[in-house]
């Protein structure tokens, strides 16, 4: 068949619903003012890693769906997170990306939180602890007692992992939310405490879900030099997708030949606790969560979406906090062949995405984005994509394929979809007030 013309371009696929979505989904401002508002306020989102904060009074501060958060260690060695926002007149509490508040400064006093506005100061569970003049400017009229900052829902899970919710109703803990998908990694990541060795972070110009899709899909893995040599045989195409609650994925593990590469040394001594040698499990959590153990170190991937067109990922990697400086070096190594920047794997996806962000910009036309392959549920079918989308149309009550009409159940899934342990009705689920 020829190139097509116009018509015969814009006509709807001869597949499932539920085997294309419609690229609005990737870049209309609206739809992604609803995701902010559906989805990112409320879903446990895995900050950052407690070795972040090695000390007490230690901070860093972070954004949910554009809620400015700051994420502080307690004396009592308790990791908090607050909404970054000035009780009086909604200046950021503090506006540097990380730091003490053990000593004091001339904008802050030491073991608070100052606002260096107007000097309201809060302690480490964000207490107000002073408003300069109180009782002269409002004569018992707002007290710091009523005062504190709004404290978030904060937990420490899954080898140290800092996870924060936006949204108190939220009716679940981070074992709810994660449905069992970590389940694979989760004795690994806690057999001992771990230790974050490398951070770095992109913003591409592309909708945030275009680099979770790259993360949920090994077709592509042509692209990747690396996957290639060191992995194309018949473990790695048995891989098996399985779906979770909550629009969560992830991909059986395999043993990986770093032989075959010749800057890559064999994983299987330095492998984490509980992994089989040289294995890799990679797990995508919804909304855009990616965790990756590949053999002696762990990537974790979180998307800031910053508006429809432009994501900030960052990327952070882990080790185990035991390790010898020479351990290290050489967990960073195993790191950086792959995904460092000179490795074999993150430019290239990060080239894959930043190509599709050119063609799905504001008000471009509709396209539509294949998601239709069905292999068996192995690796190099779509599967991973379809139970996102599945869980993205319910949440945001629209239609992947036409997000201009509501969420149907049923339409979105093909009827080759693995039985998930349940598709969580989730966001309808609230705590009694
Ligand atoms: S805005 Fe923070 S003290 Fe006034
Ligand atoms: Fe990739």
């Amino acid at each position: 068949m020829p190139a097509r013309n116009q018509e015969q371009w814009e006509k709807k696929p001869d597949l499932k619903l539920g085997e294309w979505v419609d690229s609005r989904i990737y870049s209309d401002e609206e739809i992604f003012e609803d995701e902010l508002r559906n989805i990112w306020k409320k879903a446990w989102i895995p900050l950052m890693h407690e070795s972040e904060l090695p000390e007490p009074f230690d901070f860093r501060t972070a954004i949910i769906a554009r809620e400015p958060v700051i994420v502080v260690r307690g004396p009592d060695n308790k990791i908090r997170a607050f909404l970054n926002v000035c009780p009086h007149r909604g200046m950021a509490v503090d506006r540097r990306p990380a730091g003490s508040f053990l000593t004091g400064e001339p904008s802050g006093n030491a073991k608070h939180m100052t606002c260096m506005f107007h000097g309201w100061q809060f302690d480490m569970n964000g207490n107000c602890v002073e408003i300069p003049r109180e009782n002269a400017g409002y004569q018992g009229r707002v007290t710091k007692e009523g005062q504190g900052l709004r404290r978030l829902r904060c937990e420490t899970k899954y080898g140290g992992i800092v996870w924060v919710c936006l949204d108190d109703k939220v009716d679940c803990d981070v074992e709810g939310w994660t449905g069992g998908c970590l389940d694979c990694i989760k004795d690994s990541l806690d057999e001992e405490p771990l230790e974050i060795f490398h951070y770095h972070k992109a913003i591409i110009d592309c909708n945030y879900k275009l680099w979770h899709d790259t993360n949920s899909e090994f077709y592509h893995d042509y692209m990747h030099y690396h996957n290639r040599i060191t992995g194309f045989d018949d473990g790695y195409f048995a891989r098996k997708c399985a779906a979770f609650d909550n629009g969560h994925v992830n991909v059986g593990t395999f043993t990986v030949n770093y032989g075959e590469y010749e800057v890559a040394d064999d994983r299987g001594d330095l492998t984490f606790p509980h992994l089989p040698p040289n294995n890799w499990y990679m797990v995508d959590m919804f909304p855009g969560v990616n965790i990756n153990l590949r053999g002696s170190a762990v990537r974790m991937d979180l998307m800031t979406p910053l508006s429809a067109n432009k994501v900030m990922i960052e990327f952070r990697g882990l080790g185990l906090k035991s390790d010898t400086q020479e351990t290290r070096e050489r967990r960073i190594h195993h790191h950086n062949t792959i995904w460092g920047p000179f490795g074999r794997n993150l430019h290239e996806d990060l080239v894959g995405i930043a190509g599709q962000g050119v063609t799905m910009m504001p008000n471009s036309e509709p396209r539509r984005i294949l998601q239709g392959r069905h292999e068996g549920l192995y690796i190099h079918d779509e599967v991973g994509m379809r139970h996102f989308y599945e869980t993205w149309g319910k949440w945001m009550d629209r239609l992947p394929s036409d997000p201009s009409k509501k969420y149907e159940p049923g339409l979105v899934v093909g009827p080759e979809m693995p039985p998930a342990k349940g598709i969580s009705s989730f966001p309808g689920k609230v705590a009694a007030e």
